[in-house]
């Protein structure tokens, strides 16, 4: 089974293809094709994400994209009798240049050997996720194969399962491309999302049938770190570069700044990163500017253990409210090493029973990978809705 997959819901325009293939007991993706553009550099002067130039840069790369993608998977096929596309199928595509890039895509390629498309509905920037949707509906339409909406937290969760050492240590002489392994893993799952734009902790009993246990009530945790780089005049986005300063203050042995945990004592499993960011915000008040390398360390490294702190405490709680027998961690700030290695301690010295499953560190940020799987699972369970597609600006998983 082929599967197309697209990923807008941010600022990465990602088109995987993936074929999916059963294994005794589990599956095997392979990623047949992976293009991927960031859009990162362009929002770096708003120091966030821009929904329109978001939206705009998408309509510009995704049939480029997607051609790229099929390319490297070895499914393009030029067409030989070129017939323009017909008017009605971009009955819902009211840009001229993106209607022009998909009919000029369409009428190049013949159709490629694909069995469904994978689309991200949401959460995230409506006109970005728009823009995914139709793109994909119209390549639907036109190829008479179906298109699967997928929830974009649902493939940070299933992006932690996937194995990738172990296989590809074995199949790499024989094939070049990179293949995951669905784990086989126990429920209840708990699932850590952390991100940019989410700060979750979800259970999932059984398949597809999530609970929200826990969420930020202000800021997301990559916000935070995206806002606290802002004030060290650190680029966006922020945290990968919060977190190189943290380590080289561990390695200096310089102190962190004494800052909040919020709502580290609260009984419950929510967080809040606004206090945080403001702490950051007043201890640097009066400290001259540019601030001293060494203020910029201290800050980073205070910063990044508090952050740690607080998402260490909430599994904790939400591991035992949960009786989980597997966590999974996504989103963007899952390559954090600092997360990771406190995740692996916590379930090491109080968890033992239950399975950590982090992402391997090219699967963390958004991809169509993940996108692809999630979709491939929910199709071969019969999980797919049957509701027309509509794009879910921030409505959550559970
Ligand atoms: O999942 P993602 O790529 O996009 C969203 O769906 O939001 O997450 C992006 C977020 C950004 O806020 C970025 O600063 C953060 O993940 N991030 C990190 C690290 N790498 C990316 N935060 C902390 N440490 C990192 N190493
Ligand atoms: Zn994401």
């Amino acid at each position: 089974m082929n599967i197309l997959a697209i990923e807008t819901s941010c600022d990465e325009t990602a088109v995987a293809i993936l074929a999916a293939k059963k294994d005794s007991d589990s599956t095997v993706y392979t990623a047949l094709g992976n293009a991927l553009y960031s859009q990162a550099s362009k929002h770096a002067e708003y120091g966030g994400v821009y929904p329109n130039l978001a939206k705009r840069e998408h309509q510009k790369n995704l049939a480029h994209l997607t051609e790229a993608a099929l390319k490297e998977a070895g499914l393009h096929r030029v067409q030989k009798n070129a017939v323009s596309a017909p008017d009605s199928l971009f009955a819902n595509v009211r840009e001229g240049e993106f209607r022009e890039s998909i009919a000029a895509f369409l009428e190049a390629v013949e159709k490629p050997n694909i069995d469904f498309i994978a689309v991200t509905s949401g959460p995230g920037l409506e006109p970005a996720l728009w823009t995914g949707i139709v793109f994909a509906e119209v390549l639907g339409r036109a190829w008479a194969i179906p298109v699967i909406p997928v929830d974009h937290m649902e493939g940070h969760i299933f992006s932690a399962l996937l194995e990738t050492e172990k296989i590809n240590s074995k199949l790499q002489e024989t094939n070049s491309k990179i293949k995951f392994k669905l784990s086989l893993f126990d429920f209840p799952l708990l699932s850590l999302l952390i991100s940019g734009g989410h700060t979750e902790l979800v259970a999932m009993k059984d398949w597809f049938q999530y609970e929200l246990v826990g969420e930020t009530r202000d800021d997301a945790i990559g916000e935070a770190f995206d806002k606290v780089a802002r004030l060290l005049d650190l680029p966006y986005p922020g945290g990968p570069e919060v977190s190189r300063f943290a380590a080289v203050a561990r390695e200096r042995g310089i102190l962190p700044l004494a800052l909040p945990r919020p709502m580290l004592n609260s009984a419950d499993c929510d967080f809040s990163f606004s206090g945080l960011k403001t702490a950051v915000l007043y201890a640097l008040r009066d400290v001259p500017k540019p601030l001293a390398e060494e203020v910029r360390l201290s800050v980073a490294l205070g910063f990044e253990n508090a952050a740690r702190d607080v998402v260490i405490a909430k599994t904790r709680r939400a591991l035992e409210r949960t009786a989980a027998r597997t966590l999974a961690v996504g989103g963007g700030v899952a390559a954090n090493t600092t997360i990771r290695e406190a995740l692996g301690a916590l379930i090491q010295d109080e968890f033992p029973n239950t399975a950590l499953f982090l992402p391997n560190r090219a699967l963390t940020g958004d991809n169509a990978i993940m996108i692809g799987v999630a979709g491939h699972l929910r199709n071969q369970s019969d999980h797919v809705s049957s509701e027309p597609i509509t794009a879910r600006g921030s409505q959550c998983l559970a």
